[in-house]
């Protein structure tokens, strides 16, 4: 399933990020595309932002997806909330689901199979992920302006950077959300920023599995500039 309710922020004003363009086809068709060109997928589920249901349906349908079944809900008001929501409109006897964020339009199926095969081969959660570049500093956040200090470097070599799709039982990922939903009504938790978050936070297991510098989020402007190079250089060099 593909969560695409996000305003996009980040990436300053305009249209719902999910609808943004890259190369002239909207982000959501690249990343749902994405997914379609692996065999393992058969059908497709959309979170739309909640006033654009009708806009995503028709979108969908006026770009080829490879005969596979696409469908469409509303998203919610949190990532976390739009993968519930796009859980329930998926068959039960589906037995393993994929989260693929609509902002990472350029994931390599080579990703999205290795992600399957993990999930097949008996994973409860399976996360694709790459190592860090940058040294990471946990510190004490302050008001903007005022310095913070720093609390510790925890080692970069045990340190990834988590990607999407994440690959899931579906009976994992269902009993999780809606553990979550009971947690919140009883003052509970924050959100997680990925689903792989709430398997670790009610004690199930999560594995790595390599991730693709190209499947890097579109998140600021910066972004969509690295992704417009990296489609132009697909389409130059394999009719991508
Ligand atoms: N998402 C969603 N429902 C929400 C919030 C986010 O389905 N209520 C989706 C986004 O559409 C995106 C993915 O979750 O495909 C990852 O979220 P993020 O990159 O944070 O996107 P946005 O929330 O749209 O961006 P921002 O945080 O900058 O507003
Ligand atoms: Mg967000």
């Amino acid at each position: 399933m593909v969560p695409a309710a996000g305003r996009g922020e980040r990436l300053g004003p305009g249209a719902p990020k999910a609808l943004r363009e890259l190369g002239g086809v909207p982000l959501l068709v690249h990343a749902v595309r994405a997914l379609a060109r692996s065999r393992a997928i058969g059908l497709v589920v959309v979170a739309a932002p909640p006033d654009g249901v009708a806009e995503v349906v028709a979108l969908l349908d006026s770009h080829g997806l490879d005969g596979k079944d696409v469908r469409v809900v509303a998203g919610g008001a949190t990532r976390q909330e739009s993968v519930r929501l796009g859980l329930a409109a998926v068959p039960e006897e589906v037995g393993a689901v994929l989260v693929h964020d609509a902002a990472r339009p350029l994931v390599p199926v080579e990703v999205v199979d290795a992600v399957v095969a993990a999930v097949r081969s008996g994973a409860d959660a399976v996360v694709p992920a790459v190592p860090l570049a940058d040294t990471v500093k946990r510190v004490e956040p302050q008001q903007p302006g005022v310095p913070e200090p720093v609390l510790e470097t925890p080692d970069r070599a045990a340190l990834r950077a988590v990607q999407t799709p994440q690959g899931f039982r579906r009976s994992v990922l269902h009993e999780v959300h809606e553990k979550a939903v009971a947690e919140e009504s009883s003052g509970g938790l924050p959100p997680v920023t990925d689903d792989a978050g709430l398997v670790e936070r009610f004690g199930g297991r999560v594995v790595v599995v390599p991730g693709h510098e190209e499947a890097f989020k579109v998140t600021r402007p910066l972004d969509l500039v690295l992704a417009e190079a990296v489609l132009a250089r697909r389409r130059a060099s394999d009719g991508y």
